[in-house]
């Protein structure tokens, strides 16, 4: 008895010593974000360990989990029809909003989930699991589509490790060019005038990449009339902006997990981790990135209040050896903010929203002062007690304030603008 009850407080305490991580009071509840990150961190410490033991690439596996465990129920609305089909290759699922009766073409939005270009799915199908049909992203698509009256097209681009960067870029683009031909957009009721793109986290890179695509092609040119973009991921250059500074170990995208997951995008070695969260890949020593510094450099971009005491990390030598191997580190179609101004300044109208508490705030900050100063027009939409992917948390049990909000104030400005 006296040894079960010592047992036990020793696993409780193990427990809340697992769980428990230190976060700024201000954050949208605190302690079920506590959980919630403890379940994620638990879920990709068990992938490493199956991928250490040669099982399965981790990412894989960490897709695996995350469908098997959290599984949600069956998300649908009676206004919304919803079809899984292709387009040009492209597996795509599409969600029918309710057209207006004053307006038979619909507003349409392609979105493209987040996940570090590796996890999550508009329509996860394992053979093997049948429950999974299910995703993450039923519920914002379903209800974008039937608050919005919108046909919304849920790409599902293929993820690491199947493929690698620029594939990724590549089926979005493909995606998207087919939808917007005249007899696909009749066939969904949609109008070719307000036809919009968007995406959260690695999503909101992918839209970002697009967008910029989009316009240098004259036969694409102001064919979207917005892009979106949800905490956005924008650049690999430099992993000490501020708020990377700030949010090192902030759940559910602790800096290394970052870093991680753009080595895996482009499918580089993981020996550089340790240093590129050092910057060492773009350390003034090394001359690809010299042009492209000005366009990176926080101490331009962002105001005082956001910069506050932290200090730019810029190293005098690093290791070249890293954009040699990877240059696709250098690639805006990887890294949007550092697109030319003339490739910015025909860009649509943008939002982005942004989270306090997010490595990436200063990714969306840095590229909304990047694009209006190439005139465009844009709603920089940020969040003091937000954090990195709330806006999917929206239902019991793990439903966020945060995440309704967020997901609120992000329908109401494209109902104003798509
Ligand atoms: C960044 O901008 C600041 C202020 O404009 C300037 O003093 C600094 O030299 C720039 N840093 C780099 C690396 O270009
Ligand atoms: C960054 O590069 C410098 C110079 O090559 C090296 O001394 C330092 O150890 C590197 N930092 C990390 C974290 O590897």
């Amino acid at each position: 008895m006296r040894s079960s009850c010592v047992l036990l407080t020793a696993l409780v305490a193990l427990a809340a010593y697992y769980v428990y991580i230190p976060l700024p009071s201000s954050v949208s509840d605190p302690w079920k974000l506590m959980l919630v990150d403890s379940v994620f961190r638990g879920a990709q410490q068990v992938s490493n360990i199956i991928h250490y033991l040669g099982l399965s690439h981790h990412l894989l596996a960490l897709n695996f989990i995350i469908h098997s465990a959290v599984k949600k129920s069956a998300w649908s609305s009676p206004l919304v029809k919803v079809t899984d089909t292709e387009f040009d290759g492209v597996e795509v699922r599409v969600f029918e909003g309710p057209a207006k009766p004053e307006e038979p073409l619909k507003r349409s939005m392609i979105f493209m989930h987040g996940g570090g270009w590796a996890v999550a799915s508009a329509s996860m199908s394992f053979p093997w699991f049948e429950s999974s049909e299910v995703s993450y992203y039923d519920e914002l698509c379903t209800e974008m589509a039937e608050e919005l009256n919108a046909v919304v097209i849920s790409v599902d681009y293929r993820l690491v490790p199947k493929v690698y960067f620029p594939a990724q870029v590549q089926d979005v683009e493909r995606a998207t060019k087919y939808f917007l031909q005249p007899e696909v957009l009749q066939k969904y009721s949609a109008d070719p005038n307000r036809v919009g793109i968007s995406g959260d986290s690695a999503g909101g890179n992918l839209a970002a990449a697009v967008a910029q695509q989009f316009n240098q092609d004259a036969n694409f040119k102001n064919k979207l009339k917005v892009q979106a973009l949800i905490y956005p991921v924008l650049q690999a250059l430099d992993f000490n902006t501020p708020s990377y500074q700030q949010n090192v170990n902030t759940p559910i995208l602790p800096r290394y997990i970052m870093v991680k997951y753009w080595i895996d995008y482009f499918k580089g070695n993981y020996d550089f981790i340790q240093e590129m969260i050092a910057n060492n890949h773009t350390s003034l020593d090394v001359h690809e990135v010299a042009a492209l510094r000005a366009r990176l450099n926080w101490t331009s971009l962002l105001s005082e209040s956001i910069k506050k005491n932290y200090k730019p990390v810029l190293p005098t030598t690093g290791n070249a050896r890293i954009i040699k191997e990877i240059p696709q580190l250098l690639d805006a179609r990887s890294s949007p903010l550092i697109a030319e101004q003339e490739v910015l300044q025909h860009l649509p109208k943008t939002y982005i929203l942004t989270c306090e508490h997010d490595v990436l705030r200063d990714d969306g900050i840095m590229y909304a002062k990047r694009l209006e100063s190439a005139g465009v027009e844009v709603t920089l939409d940020h969040f003091e007690d937000a954090f990195h992917g709330c806006m999917i948390f929206t239902r019991w049990p793990t439903h966020f304030s945060v995440g309704i909000r967020t997901r609120n104030s992000f329908f109401k400005w494209l109902k104003e603008n798509l």
